[in-house]
């Protein structure tokens, strides 16, 4: 999709992100020509059992809805019943090259957006029900057929007590049944309910959008981290007090300008943002390359297959720093010239790379964040 830069269909991506991008839902039949997912169910259920799967359980049980954290035990799928369940599992760019290549498809949208690639599994009849979520999401068909309703609805009444955010007056406006490679974008809010037409797998790209009330206490704990103010508190000039108990207002305006001393500056946004939105999720961890390439090795890998981030590396740049997996590093304009290309193209290659881009590189592959690429 990104390279033509138009969407199947002949819709270009400029149309797309000024007629639909956060406005309103959009169809594409055969947005993936010849899609069939990456997964095969017996897959998705082997890796919803590993134990660093970020894999749920969504059960209708005589009416009653269930939710259940992974990962899982099962050898079958047989103990869930014939219906009414969807095994869920996110991150699935994180463990699959495949999945990777697939979220590099909607690189129209900047990644410092991208959230990650879930994928679900439902029998005939299975959902997760009708909710809405706070993201954009692009739902891609794999296997099977799956019919989704939205709706534009008001009502955001939830089914109480249930575990999961289930709208209690879902009425459908409009649906349409999805085949292998059909796509339907949804923005943020629109209420949906996706039902299994038969064994079906879909595939959501998500997007991430943080509140404000997150990114100010985020960037609050980042500038705390940051932080550096000269002095203490004294009062040589200290006055008895008719009230021992009273804060005195030499005390206020002593401390009003302690504090009026913490500034930011763009750069420290910048700092935040690019350490806040490449931090890797809690689970997320790296292993250090085993045996490890020495620095003559590595230079030979750079200059034949090269590297590419590891599938959870997170790589951002702003105007003179990189930022990876939430540490910002500071470079010269050539060093991050180059480093843009790792992070745009998520692979980079070459010869004679200046001192301070290697250093860099070398670093980032010991701390597992690169790998080279196969063949290397
Ligand atoms: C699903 O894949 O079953 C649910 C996706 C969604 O509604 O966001
Ligand atoms: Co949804």
């Amino acid at each position: 999709m990104k390279n033509e830069h138009t969407l199947p269909g002949g819709m270009t991506v400029n149309e797309f992100l000024a007629e639909y991008w956060q406005k309103k839902p959009l169809l594409i039949r055969q947005a993936i020509p010849g899609f069939k997912g990456l997964l095969d169910p017996q897959q998705l259920k082997d890796l919803s059992c590993s134990p660093d799967a970020q894999a749920r359980l969504v059960r209708q049980k005589r009416g009653q809805w269930q939710l259940e954290q992974g990962p899982f035990e099962f050898s079958d799928f047989s103990s869930l019943g014939k219906t009414k369940w969807t095994l869920l599992l996110q991150g699935i760019n994180h463990i699959l090259p495949e999945g990777a290549a697939l979220l590099q498809q909607f690189s129209f949208i900047p990644y410092a957006r991208l959230d990650d690639l879930m994928v679900s599994f439902a029998p005939a009849g299975g959902g997760v029900g009708p909710h809405f979520d706070s993201y954009d999401v692009f739902l891609l068909q794999g296997m099977g057929h799956r019919r989704w309703q939205i709706s534009k609805q008001d009502d955001r009444t939830m089914v109480e007590g249930a575990p999961l955010r289930i709208l209690k007056n879902f009425s459908a406006e409009e649906e349409w049944i999805l085949a292998p490679g059909d796509m339907l974008y949804l923005p943020p809010q629109w209420a949906h309910d996706g039902i299994a037409v038969d064994d079906c797998m879909t595939y959501s790209v998500g997007f991430r959008a943080p509140s404000y009330q997150e990114l100010g206490e985020q960037f609050l704990v980042h500038l705390q981290d940051h932080l550096c103010l000269d002095g203490m508190y004294a009062d040589p000039e200290l006055k008895t007090q008719t009230h021992p108990s009273e804060i005195s207002k030499e005390m206020l305006i002593q401390v009003e300008n302690a504090i009026s001393q913490i500034k930011w500056s763009k750069t420290d946004i910048s700092n935040f943002l690019g350490c806040y939105l490449s931090d890797p999720k809690p689970h997320i961890y790296f292993d250090p390359p085993e045996p490890q390439l020495t620095r003559k090795q590595f230079k030979k890998t750079l200059a034949s297959a090269g590297v590419t981030p590891d599938l959870k590396s997170q790589i951002l740049c702003y105007t003179g720093s990189v930022f990876v997996n939430g540490t910002s590093f500071e470079v010269n304009q050539e060093c991050y010239n180059l480093l843009r290309v790792l992070a745009d193209n998520r692979k980079f290659s070459g010869e004679n790379i200046p001192d301070e881009a290697f250093e860099l590189l070398y670093q980032w592959y010991l701390d597992g964040y690169l790998i080279p690429v196969a063949g290397a």
